[in-house]
């Protein structure tokens, strides 16, 4: 019998498409989740797909992060945390262009409202969503973790670089507390099942959704942005990763500081696949999963994105154990089973 108030773990943002993917994955490997999300991008649905997975109803509570009192209220309840996985943040680096105040205000302070409750209740191990976004406009690739870190494109990925400075130095300040960043690359795909997967707002612009969006007739086709780069043929390059490749990492980062594994009490890791594909291969990777030809048409370059960004993984290899399963096809397969399956009327 597994002992389950040693395995007691806070998601934030559990309700979001990270984070919900990441409870699966931890309830298959035994741990107890509980979550915090007030659903400003997502929804109570979520609660009854993940049910519908594993067979476990996850409690959230719909507190905001901000709200230093509500969070507290959440770990005076759960006095048994053994740690904590905080995903939730406001994640469209467009609109933290737009809107720069609200995406330092809620990522920076929910953060520390986190990191002063893991504190003050004593829960020793700690894992930051990061990006891959806090390389900026880097030209050296692979990017490893010691690449240097450019100027932020966007306000959204500063909050990202602010987090892991503010995680560096609390880390510093506090030798029992233990915490990993993982800077995910390109996030995609769909739980296996096809009954949890993205719920992008209509206006989403990932590539990914775009796609199975057009295939389910949702949008008329895919415009490529830019096939005129200096790359293999001629669109951008970026490291596709499957979202339950991305969960399992989290428990195995959990599990590596729980077992105190860790030589340092703050560590960084990339998780990509890492290897690129471009926007052109990503489409004839949908075409070969689904069995249908895609809409698409060679449109202008989308301002503020980089030529090409590809992970170096071998640290997550190496030091975690963790290795990705799952490839650009698998991705395309899943997020379009469940973009089928969501699109059926109940
Ligand atoms: P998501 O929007 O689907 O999930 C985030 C969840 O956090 C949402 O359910 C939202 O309601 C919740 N949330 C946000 N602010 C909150 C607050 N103040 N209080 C309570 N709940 C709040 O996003 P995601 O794609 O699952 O991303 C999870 C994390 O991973 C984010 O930190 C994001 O920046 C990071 N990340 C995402 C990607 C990506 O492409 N999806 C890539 C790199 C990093
Ligand atoms: C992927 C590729 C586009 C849509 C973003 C964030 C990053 C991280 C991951 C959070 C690019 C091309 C896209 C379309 C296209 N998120 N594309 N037509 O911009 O690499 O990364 O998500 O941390 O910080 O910036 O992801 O999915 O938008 O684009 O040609 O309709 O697909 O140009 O090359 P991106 P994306």
């Amino acid at each position: 019998m597994k002992n389950r108030k040693k395995n007691k773990i806070l998601v934030t943002g559990g309700t979001g498409y990270i984070g919900s993917h990441t409870i699966v994955d931890l309830i298959d490997n035994g741990f107890d989740v509980i979550s915090i999300d007030n659903y400003m991008n997502s929804s109570p649905d979520v609660l009854d797909n993940i049910e519908a997975v594993t067979g476990v109803r996850v409690k959230n509570y719909n507190a905001d992060l901000v709200n230093y009192s509500a969070t507290k209220g959440v770990f005076e309840d759960n006095k048994d945390l053994i740690g904590v996985i905080h995903f939730a943040a406001l994640k469209a680096v467009g609109e933290s262009v737009e809107k720069p105040w609200e995406y330092f205000y809620n990522n920076i302070n929910g953060l520390l409202h986190i990191l002063k409750c893991c504190k003050d209740f004593k829960v020793p191990n700690f894992i930051f969503s990061s990006s891959c976004s806090v390389y900026g406009n880097t030209q050296q690739l692979p990017v490893t973790e010691d690449t240097p870190l450019q100027d932020a494109e966007s306000p959204y990925a500063r909050t990202k670089q602010i987090g892991e400075e503010i995680i560096h130095d609390f880390a510093k300040a506090h030798p029992q507390f233990n915490a990993i960043a993982l800077r995910y690359f390109n996030p995609a795909g769909a739980h296996e099942s096809a009954k949890m997967g993205e719920s992008p707002t209509s206006n989403a612009s990932n590539l990914v959704p775009v796609i199975t969006g057009v295939a389910i007739g949702k949008r008329e086709k895919v415009t490529v942005f830019g096939a005129d780069y200096d790359t293999r043929d001629g669109s951008c390059v970026r490291d596709y990763i499957h979202v339950m490749d991305l969960a399992n990492a989290h428990t195995k980062a959990m599990q590596y500081v729980m077992k105190k594994q860790n030589k340092k009490n703050y560590e960084i890791f990339n998780l990509g696949l890492g290897q690129g594909a471009t926007v052109l291969e990503a489409i004839k990777a949908f075409e070969k999963a689904s069995g249908q030809k895609l809409r698409y048409e060679i449109g202008p370059r989308r301002e503020g994105d980089v030529v090409a960004i590809y992970a170096n993984t071998e640290r997550a290899t190496q030091v975690l154990g963790w290795q990705p399963k799952r490839n650009i096809e698998d991705i395309m397969r899943t997020a379009w089973a469940w973009e089928q399956a969501r699109s059926i009327p109940a």
